[in-house]
Order: structure tokens, then C-alpha cells, then sequence
């Protein structure tokens, strides 16, 4: 496999950035995951203006343009040989002396491009099936609408999730609402067929596939309620499912050990999923 690593190619498993970079030390950096599907990155303009909001949101100045950084992902993509899969993106505020303080002006930004084939049979099972979730407390900093890398409670969660058995922890905040996954955005299917998502002004990041998926659900005229939702009503919604670019839309058919909708994935999933798919290629 070959990496970008600051304007060089590298082997995969010779790719290094030095022990100083900010991002190692403060996690003082932010990044991005795209799904690239039949060769092609899938919302790639979306996700680069997240991605121009998050640099600006910590003051990183980005590290190259858009086309060239556009350039530099599809030469990724083209030397991993990834017909199917992701791509990962990090800039972080570069190498420099350890100071809470940002170094300099003129530190260059690190910038680091990887990726990988991903197995579209284990993205369709998990559809098939559905998949378990459990609940933890949201104790994550006020600013998750800014795609950090400072990651360890979302990592924290997601072990916790696995060594009950689940794939995915939903953080619930002080007020006994769910933000959103570790990883993920959280939809729930409301009694009258309503789609609802928690607003994006806060609490969440405004994930991509959230933005595309609203896309989808108003071409097939389900409507869309951005409104929160406690966990109680989460529990008992008619559907619960999960969205990001690694997974697209995978029902919740557990929570906290209690089923979802009798412990199957439901049919509005299903039905925004195979749109999304149509849609989206
Ligand atoms: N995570 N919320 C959080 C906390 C996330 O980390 C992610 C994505 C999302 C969904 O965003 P999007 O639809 O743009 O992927 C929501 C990536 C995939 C990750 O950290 O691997």
C-alpha cells in the first residue's frame, strides 16, 4: 500500500511523521473518511468543504488548493488500486517544539492521505441483518461540529460498545438526548413515518451522508423532521439506524440489550438505503 505523507508517496508501512507533530501531541489537527465506490469518491465536494469549515474552525491554513489536494486523493485511490473502499484524509498544525501555543505562521501544516479496499459482502450482511448499540453518556467537548482527531472518548465508546457485544455507542447527553454514534449520526423512525435526526446546530457533526441521505428521503417524499429525541423514544421508535461514510445506513435492531421494531431491520432503511445507492452513482 502507498500513503501521501507531505508531498511524497511513501510505502504504507514505511509511512512517518516526526514525534513533534501537533497532531501526535495536542491532536491538534482534523480530518476526513470518504467512501469511494466503482472508482469513484463519493460526495468529495461536501466532504472538502467540511473539511475548509474544520481547518478554519481551529485556524489551520489549508494546507495546498482544492484542486491539488483533489489531485493528490485520486493518486491515492489510483496507486491502492481501490475500485471499492475509503479514503483518509489528516491535516494536522504540523511539527514544532512542544508549546501549547500555535508555533509560527510559517510551520507548514502536515498533511497525510491514505487508502484502503474495503469488502462490500460485510457492509451488505451488516445491512441484512442489522447491527447492536449500546448507550453512553455524551461527555465530549461543546465543539463535535469540528471533525478533530482528538477522538478518545468516541474510541472509548466504541470499546465499550464492543466488549458488551455491540458495534456501535450512542452518546446520550446531560438531558437524556441522543447526539449521535461514536462514528455515526442516529435516525429514528417516528410513529407516523416521519425520518428524525437530531439538528446539526448542535451536539453532532453534521456528517455527510446525514446531508446526502435528507437528499434521498425528499426525492421519495418521506418527510424529514430535524428535531432531538430522547433515548426513551429512541428505544421505542419504529426504526433506528445509523449513517456514516463507512456504513452508509445500517439498522439498529438492538439497544441496550432491548430489540428495535421486534429485532428486525425496517423497511424505510431499506428503501432510503437502495436510493441512496441509485442516487448516489
Ligand atoms: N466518522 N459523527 C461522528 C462523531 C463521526 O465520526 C462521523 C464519521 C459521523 C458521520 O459523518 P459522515 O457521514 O460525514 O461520515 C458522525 C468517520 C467515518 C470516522 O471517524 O471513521
Amino acid at each position: 500500500r502507498i500513503a501521501y505523507v507531505n508531498g511524497r508517496y511513501v510505502q504504507h508501512n514505511k509511512a512517518s511523521v516526526h514525534i513533534e507533530d501537533r497532531g501526535y501531541q495536542f491532536a491538534d489537527g482534523v480530518y476526513e473518511v470518504c467512501e469511494i465506490r466503482h472508482g469513484l469518491i463519493v460526495d468529495l465536494p461536501r466532504h472538502l468543504d467540511r473539511l475548509d469549515r474544520s481547518l478554519s474552525e481551529i485556524r489551520i491554513r489549508p494546507p495546498m488548493s482544492r484542486a491539488a489536494l483533489v489531485q493528490v486523493v485520486r493518486e491515492v485511490a489510483r496507486r491502492n488500486h481501490v475500485k471499492n473502499g475509503l479514503f483518509y484524509l489528516q491535516v494536522t498544525r504540523g511539527v514544532a517544539k512542544r508549546d501549547h501555543v500555535f508555533p509560527s505562521a510559517d510551520t507548514p501544516a502536515s498533511l497525510v492521505v491514505t487508502a484502503k479496499s474495503t469488502d462490500p459482502s460485510v457492509i451488505a450482511r451488516k445491512n441484512a441483518s442489522g447491527i447492536k448499540a449500546i448507550t453512553v453518556p455524551d461527555n465530549r467537548w461543546d465543539r463535535v461540529d469540528i471533525k478533530t482527531v482528538g477522538l478518545l472518548p468516541n474510541a472509548l465508546a466504541r470499546q465499550t460498545a464492543k466488549e458488551a457485544g455491540a458495534q456501535e455507542a450512542i452518546f446520550i447527553d446531560s438531558r437524556g438526548m441522543v447526539t449521535e454514534g461514536a462514528a455515526t449520526n442516529v435516525w429514528i423512525v417516528d410513529a407516523d413515518g416521519n425520518l428524525v435526526t437530531r439538528p446539526a446546530e448542535h451536539g453532532i457533526l453534521r456528517g455527510i451522508t446525514r446531508t446526502t441521505l435528507m437528499d434521498v428521503a425528499k426525492k421519495l417524499g418521506i418527510s424529514i423532521r430535524e428535531r432531538e429525541f430522547s433515548r426513551e423514544e429512541m428505544l421505542e421508535a419504529r426504526e433506528v439506524f445509523i449513517t456514516a461514510a463507512t456504513s452508509i445506513c445500517f439498522p439498529i435492531v438492538e439497544i441496550d440489550g432491548i430489540s428495535i421494531a421486534n429485532g428486525h431491520p425496517g423497511t424505510i432503511s431499506e428503501k432510503i438505503r437502495s436510493a441512496f445507492f441509485e442516487i448516489a452513482e
